[in-house]
């Protein structure tokens, strides 16, 4: 008889071997191995008849089942209408960035229509009702948990049978069956694993808080992404009131759609009009700014983007950003240096996002370079003025997606003129004389120079 073959994996990252080691290969740990249970084979299983069954669209129930609106309408945007009831959704964000602040919110403004349990591993109780007296939530009606162990989670909640569980935050609770210290990656893929089962089973909707730091040092939600149904971030930076919620993968909805907050003293408050807020205090006098139709999901958001060029120093000038990728920042100053002779290697060069919001999309590139040239020349740039646009490293302006949308936006905030790539031009000029605003195509970066007259 052949012999089962035992196979070892480690309580820290999850490596697994066939031999036993005192210390883990792969991550150094001592002491970390365990023996894999191996007797829960396909061979030893009794099949149940009833279980595999022929999919049918026709049947009352498929397709029946609506999400629970969270009852914040932002949220519910980026949610798609609700949270689905079975779903799992984690919560990514920095320590200290409201994670608890908006589940809390969520969790009264739902516990008025559906039952919902909260969990905190993180704050006592006495903590937690502070908060709620801070974000004036009275007599909510949700039920509320300190404890660190799924086990003992997971019964109350069997009891209980809530529509909604909160778990705050993933890092902190541990699986006792688990033999590795809570936060490892071990544990916070149990603690899911747990929770996933029992969302599917009991047809409750879970959403788990996970901590991510700016380096990922911690273990957490990246190791978790496949284990959920849906994956929100939630960013902002900390110096400002500004907060976004992206909703970065979601199995029942549409991904990439973000909401966005101000942390205020009483918590969280939607923002209907961001692009306003984004541009309350624009100062349009100065060069190096410049006015951006960003893509937020399926809207269109104005942002501002300003440059600040100044004589160097340093045998190294400095390159610094804020809310753009560094790297695209360097392809766009040696596009500047080679197709339209502005040279920065003598200057420092400083780049923001006001408000704290990053962008990454390539529509930024025209504008950036606009806002860089600006400031490279002192000389300031029509502050009616909005573009867009994806440069080629020969100077090209390319296309963007959905342009309308974003020249939408921008004729509702008073823009004039409009500054878009050449080849999505042509199909704007209904918009134009409807509207009493100038597009400008550009097939080029300097032609769209010459245009504004910075050169
Ligand atoms: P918190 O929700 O505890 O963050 P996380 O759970 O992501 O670690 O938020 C903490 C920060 O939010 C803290 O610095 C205080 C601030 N805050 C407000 O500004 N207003 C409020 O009403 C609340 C409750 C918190
Ligand atoms: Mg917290």
């Amino acid at each position: 008889m052949a012999q089962n073959k035992v196979l070892y994996r480690c309580n820290n990252c999850g490596h697994e071997t066939s031999r036993w080691q005192g210390k883990c290969l792969e991550c150094d740990r001592w002491d970390a191995l365990s023996v894999v249970d191996e007797t829960k084979t396909s061979q030893n299983l009794p099949l149940d008849p009833f279980r595999l069954r022929r999919m049918d669209t026709t049947h009352p129930d498929a397709g029946t089942i609506q999400p629970i609106p969270t009852g914040i309408a932002e949220a519910d945007r980026v949610f798609s209408g609700g949270l689905l009831p079975g779903s799992v959704t984690l919560l990514g964000g920095e320590p200290g960035i409201g994670k608890s602040t908006f589940l809390l919110q969520i969790a009264a403004s739902m516990a008025k229509r559906i039952s919902v349990m909260y969990v905190s591993a993180e704050e006592g109780l006495n903590q937690i009702s502070l908060r709620a007296a801070r974000l004036f939530i009275h007599d909510s009606g949700m039920n509320l948990l300190h404890a660190f162990g799924t086990a003992e989670i997971l019964a109350y909640a069997k009891d209980l049978k809530p529509d909604l569980l909160i778990v705050d935050s993933v890092q902190t609770v541990c699986d006792e069956t688990v033999n590795s210290a809570s936060g490892s990656v071990t544990q916070v893929r149990a603690v899911t694993e747990n929770l996933v089962k029992f969302a599917k089973k009991m047809n409750t909707a879970v959403i788990m808080a996970g901590h991510v730091t700016k380096d990922g040092t911690l273990a957490g939600p990246k190791v978790l992404e496949h284990l959920v149904d849906t994956v929100v971030s939630f960013e902002g930076d900390r110096h400002h009131s500004l907060r976004v919620l992206t909703v970065l993968k979601h199995r029942f909805g549409t991904s990439g759609e973000t909401a966005i907050f101000s942390m205020s003293a009483e918590g969280l408050r939607e923002i209907p009009d961001p692009s306003g807020l984004m541009l309350a205090d624009r100062c349009q006098e100065v060069p190096g700014s410049v006015v951006v139709p960003v893509l937020e999901g399926q809207r269109s958001l104005l942002v501002e983007l300003q440059a600040l060029v100044v004589k160097s120093n340093l045998a190294n000038p400095k390159r610094q950003v804020q809310g753009v990728a560094g790297s695209r920042l360097a392809i766009i100053l040696a596009i500047l240096e080679q197709r339209a002779g502005c040279s920065f290697s003598a200057s420092d060069v400083f780049v923001s996002i006001v408000g704290g919001i990053k962008v990454s999309e390539p529509a930024l590139d025209l504008p950036l370079a606009l806002c860089l040239a600006s400031a490279f020349h002192d000389t300031k740039v029509d502050g009616a003025l909005l573009s867009c646009g994806e440069l080629g490293l020969g100077g090209e302006v390319r296309q963007v997606a959905h342009l309308d949308k974003r020249l939408a936006e921008g004729i509702r905030l008073g823009f004039k003129k409009f500054i878009v790539p050449a080849s999505d031009a042509d199909n704007l000029d209904e918009k134009s004389e409807g509207n009493k605003i100038e597009i400008i195509g550009v097939r080029t970066l300097r032609e769209a120079l010459k245009a504004l007259t910075i050169e």
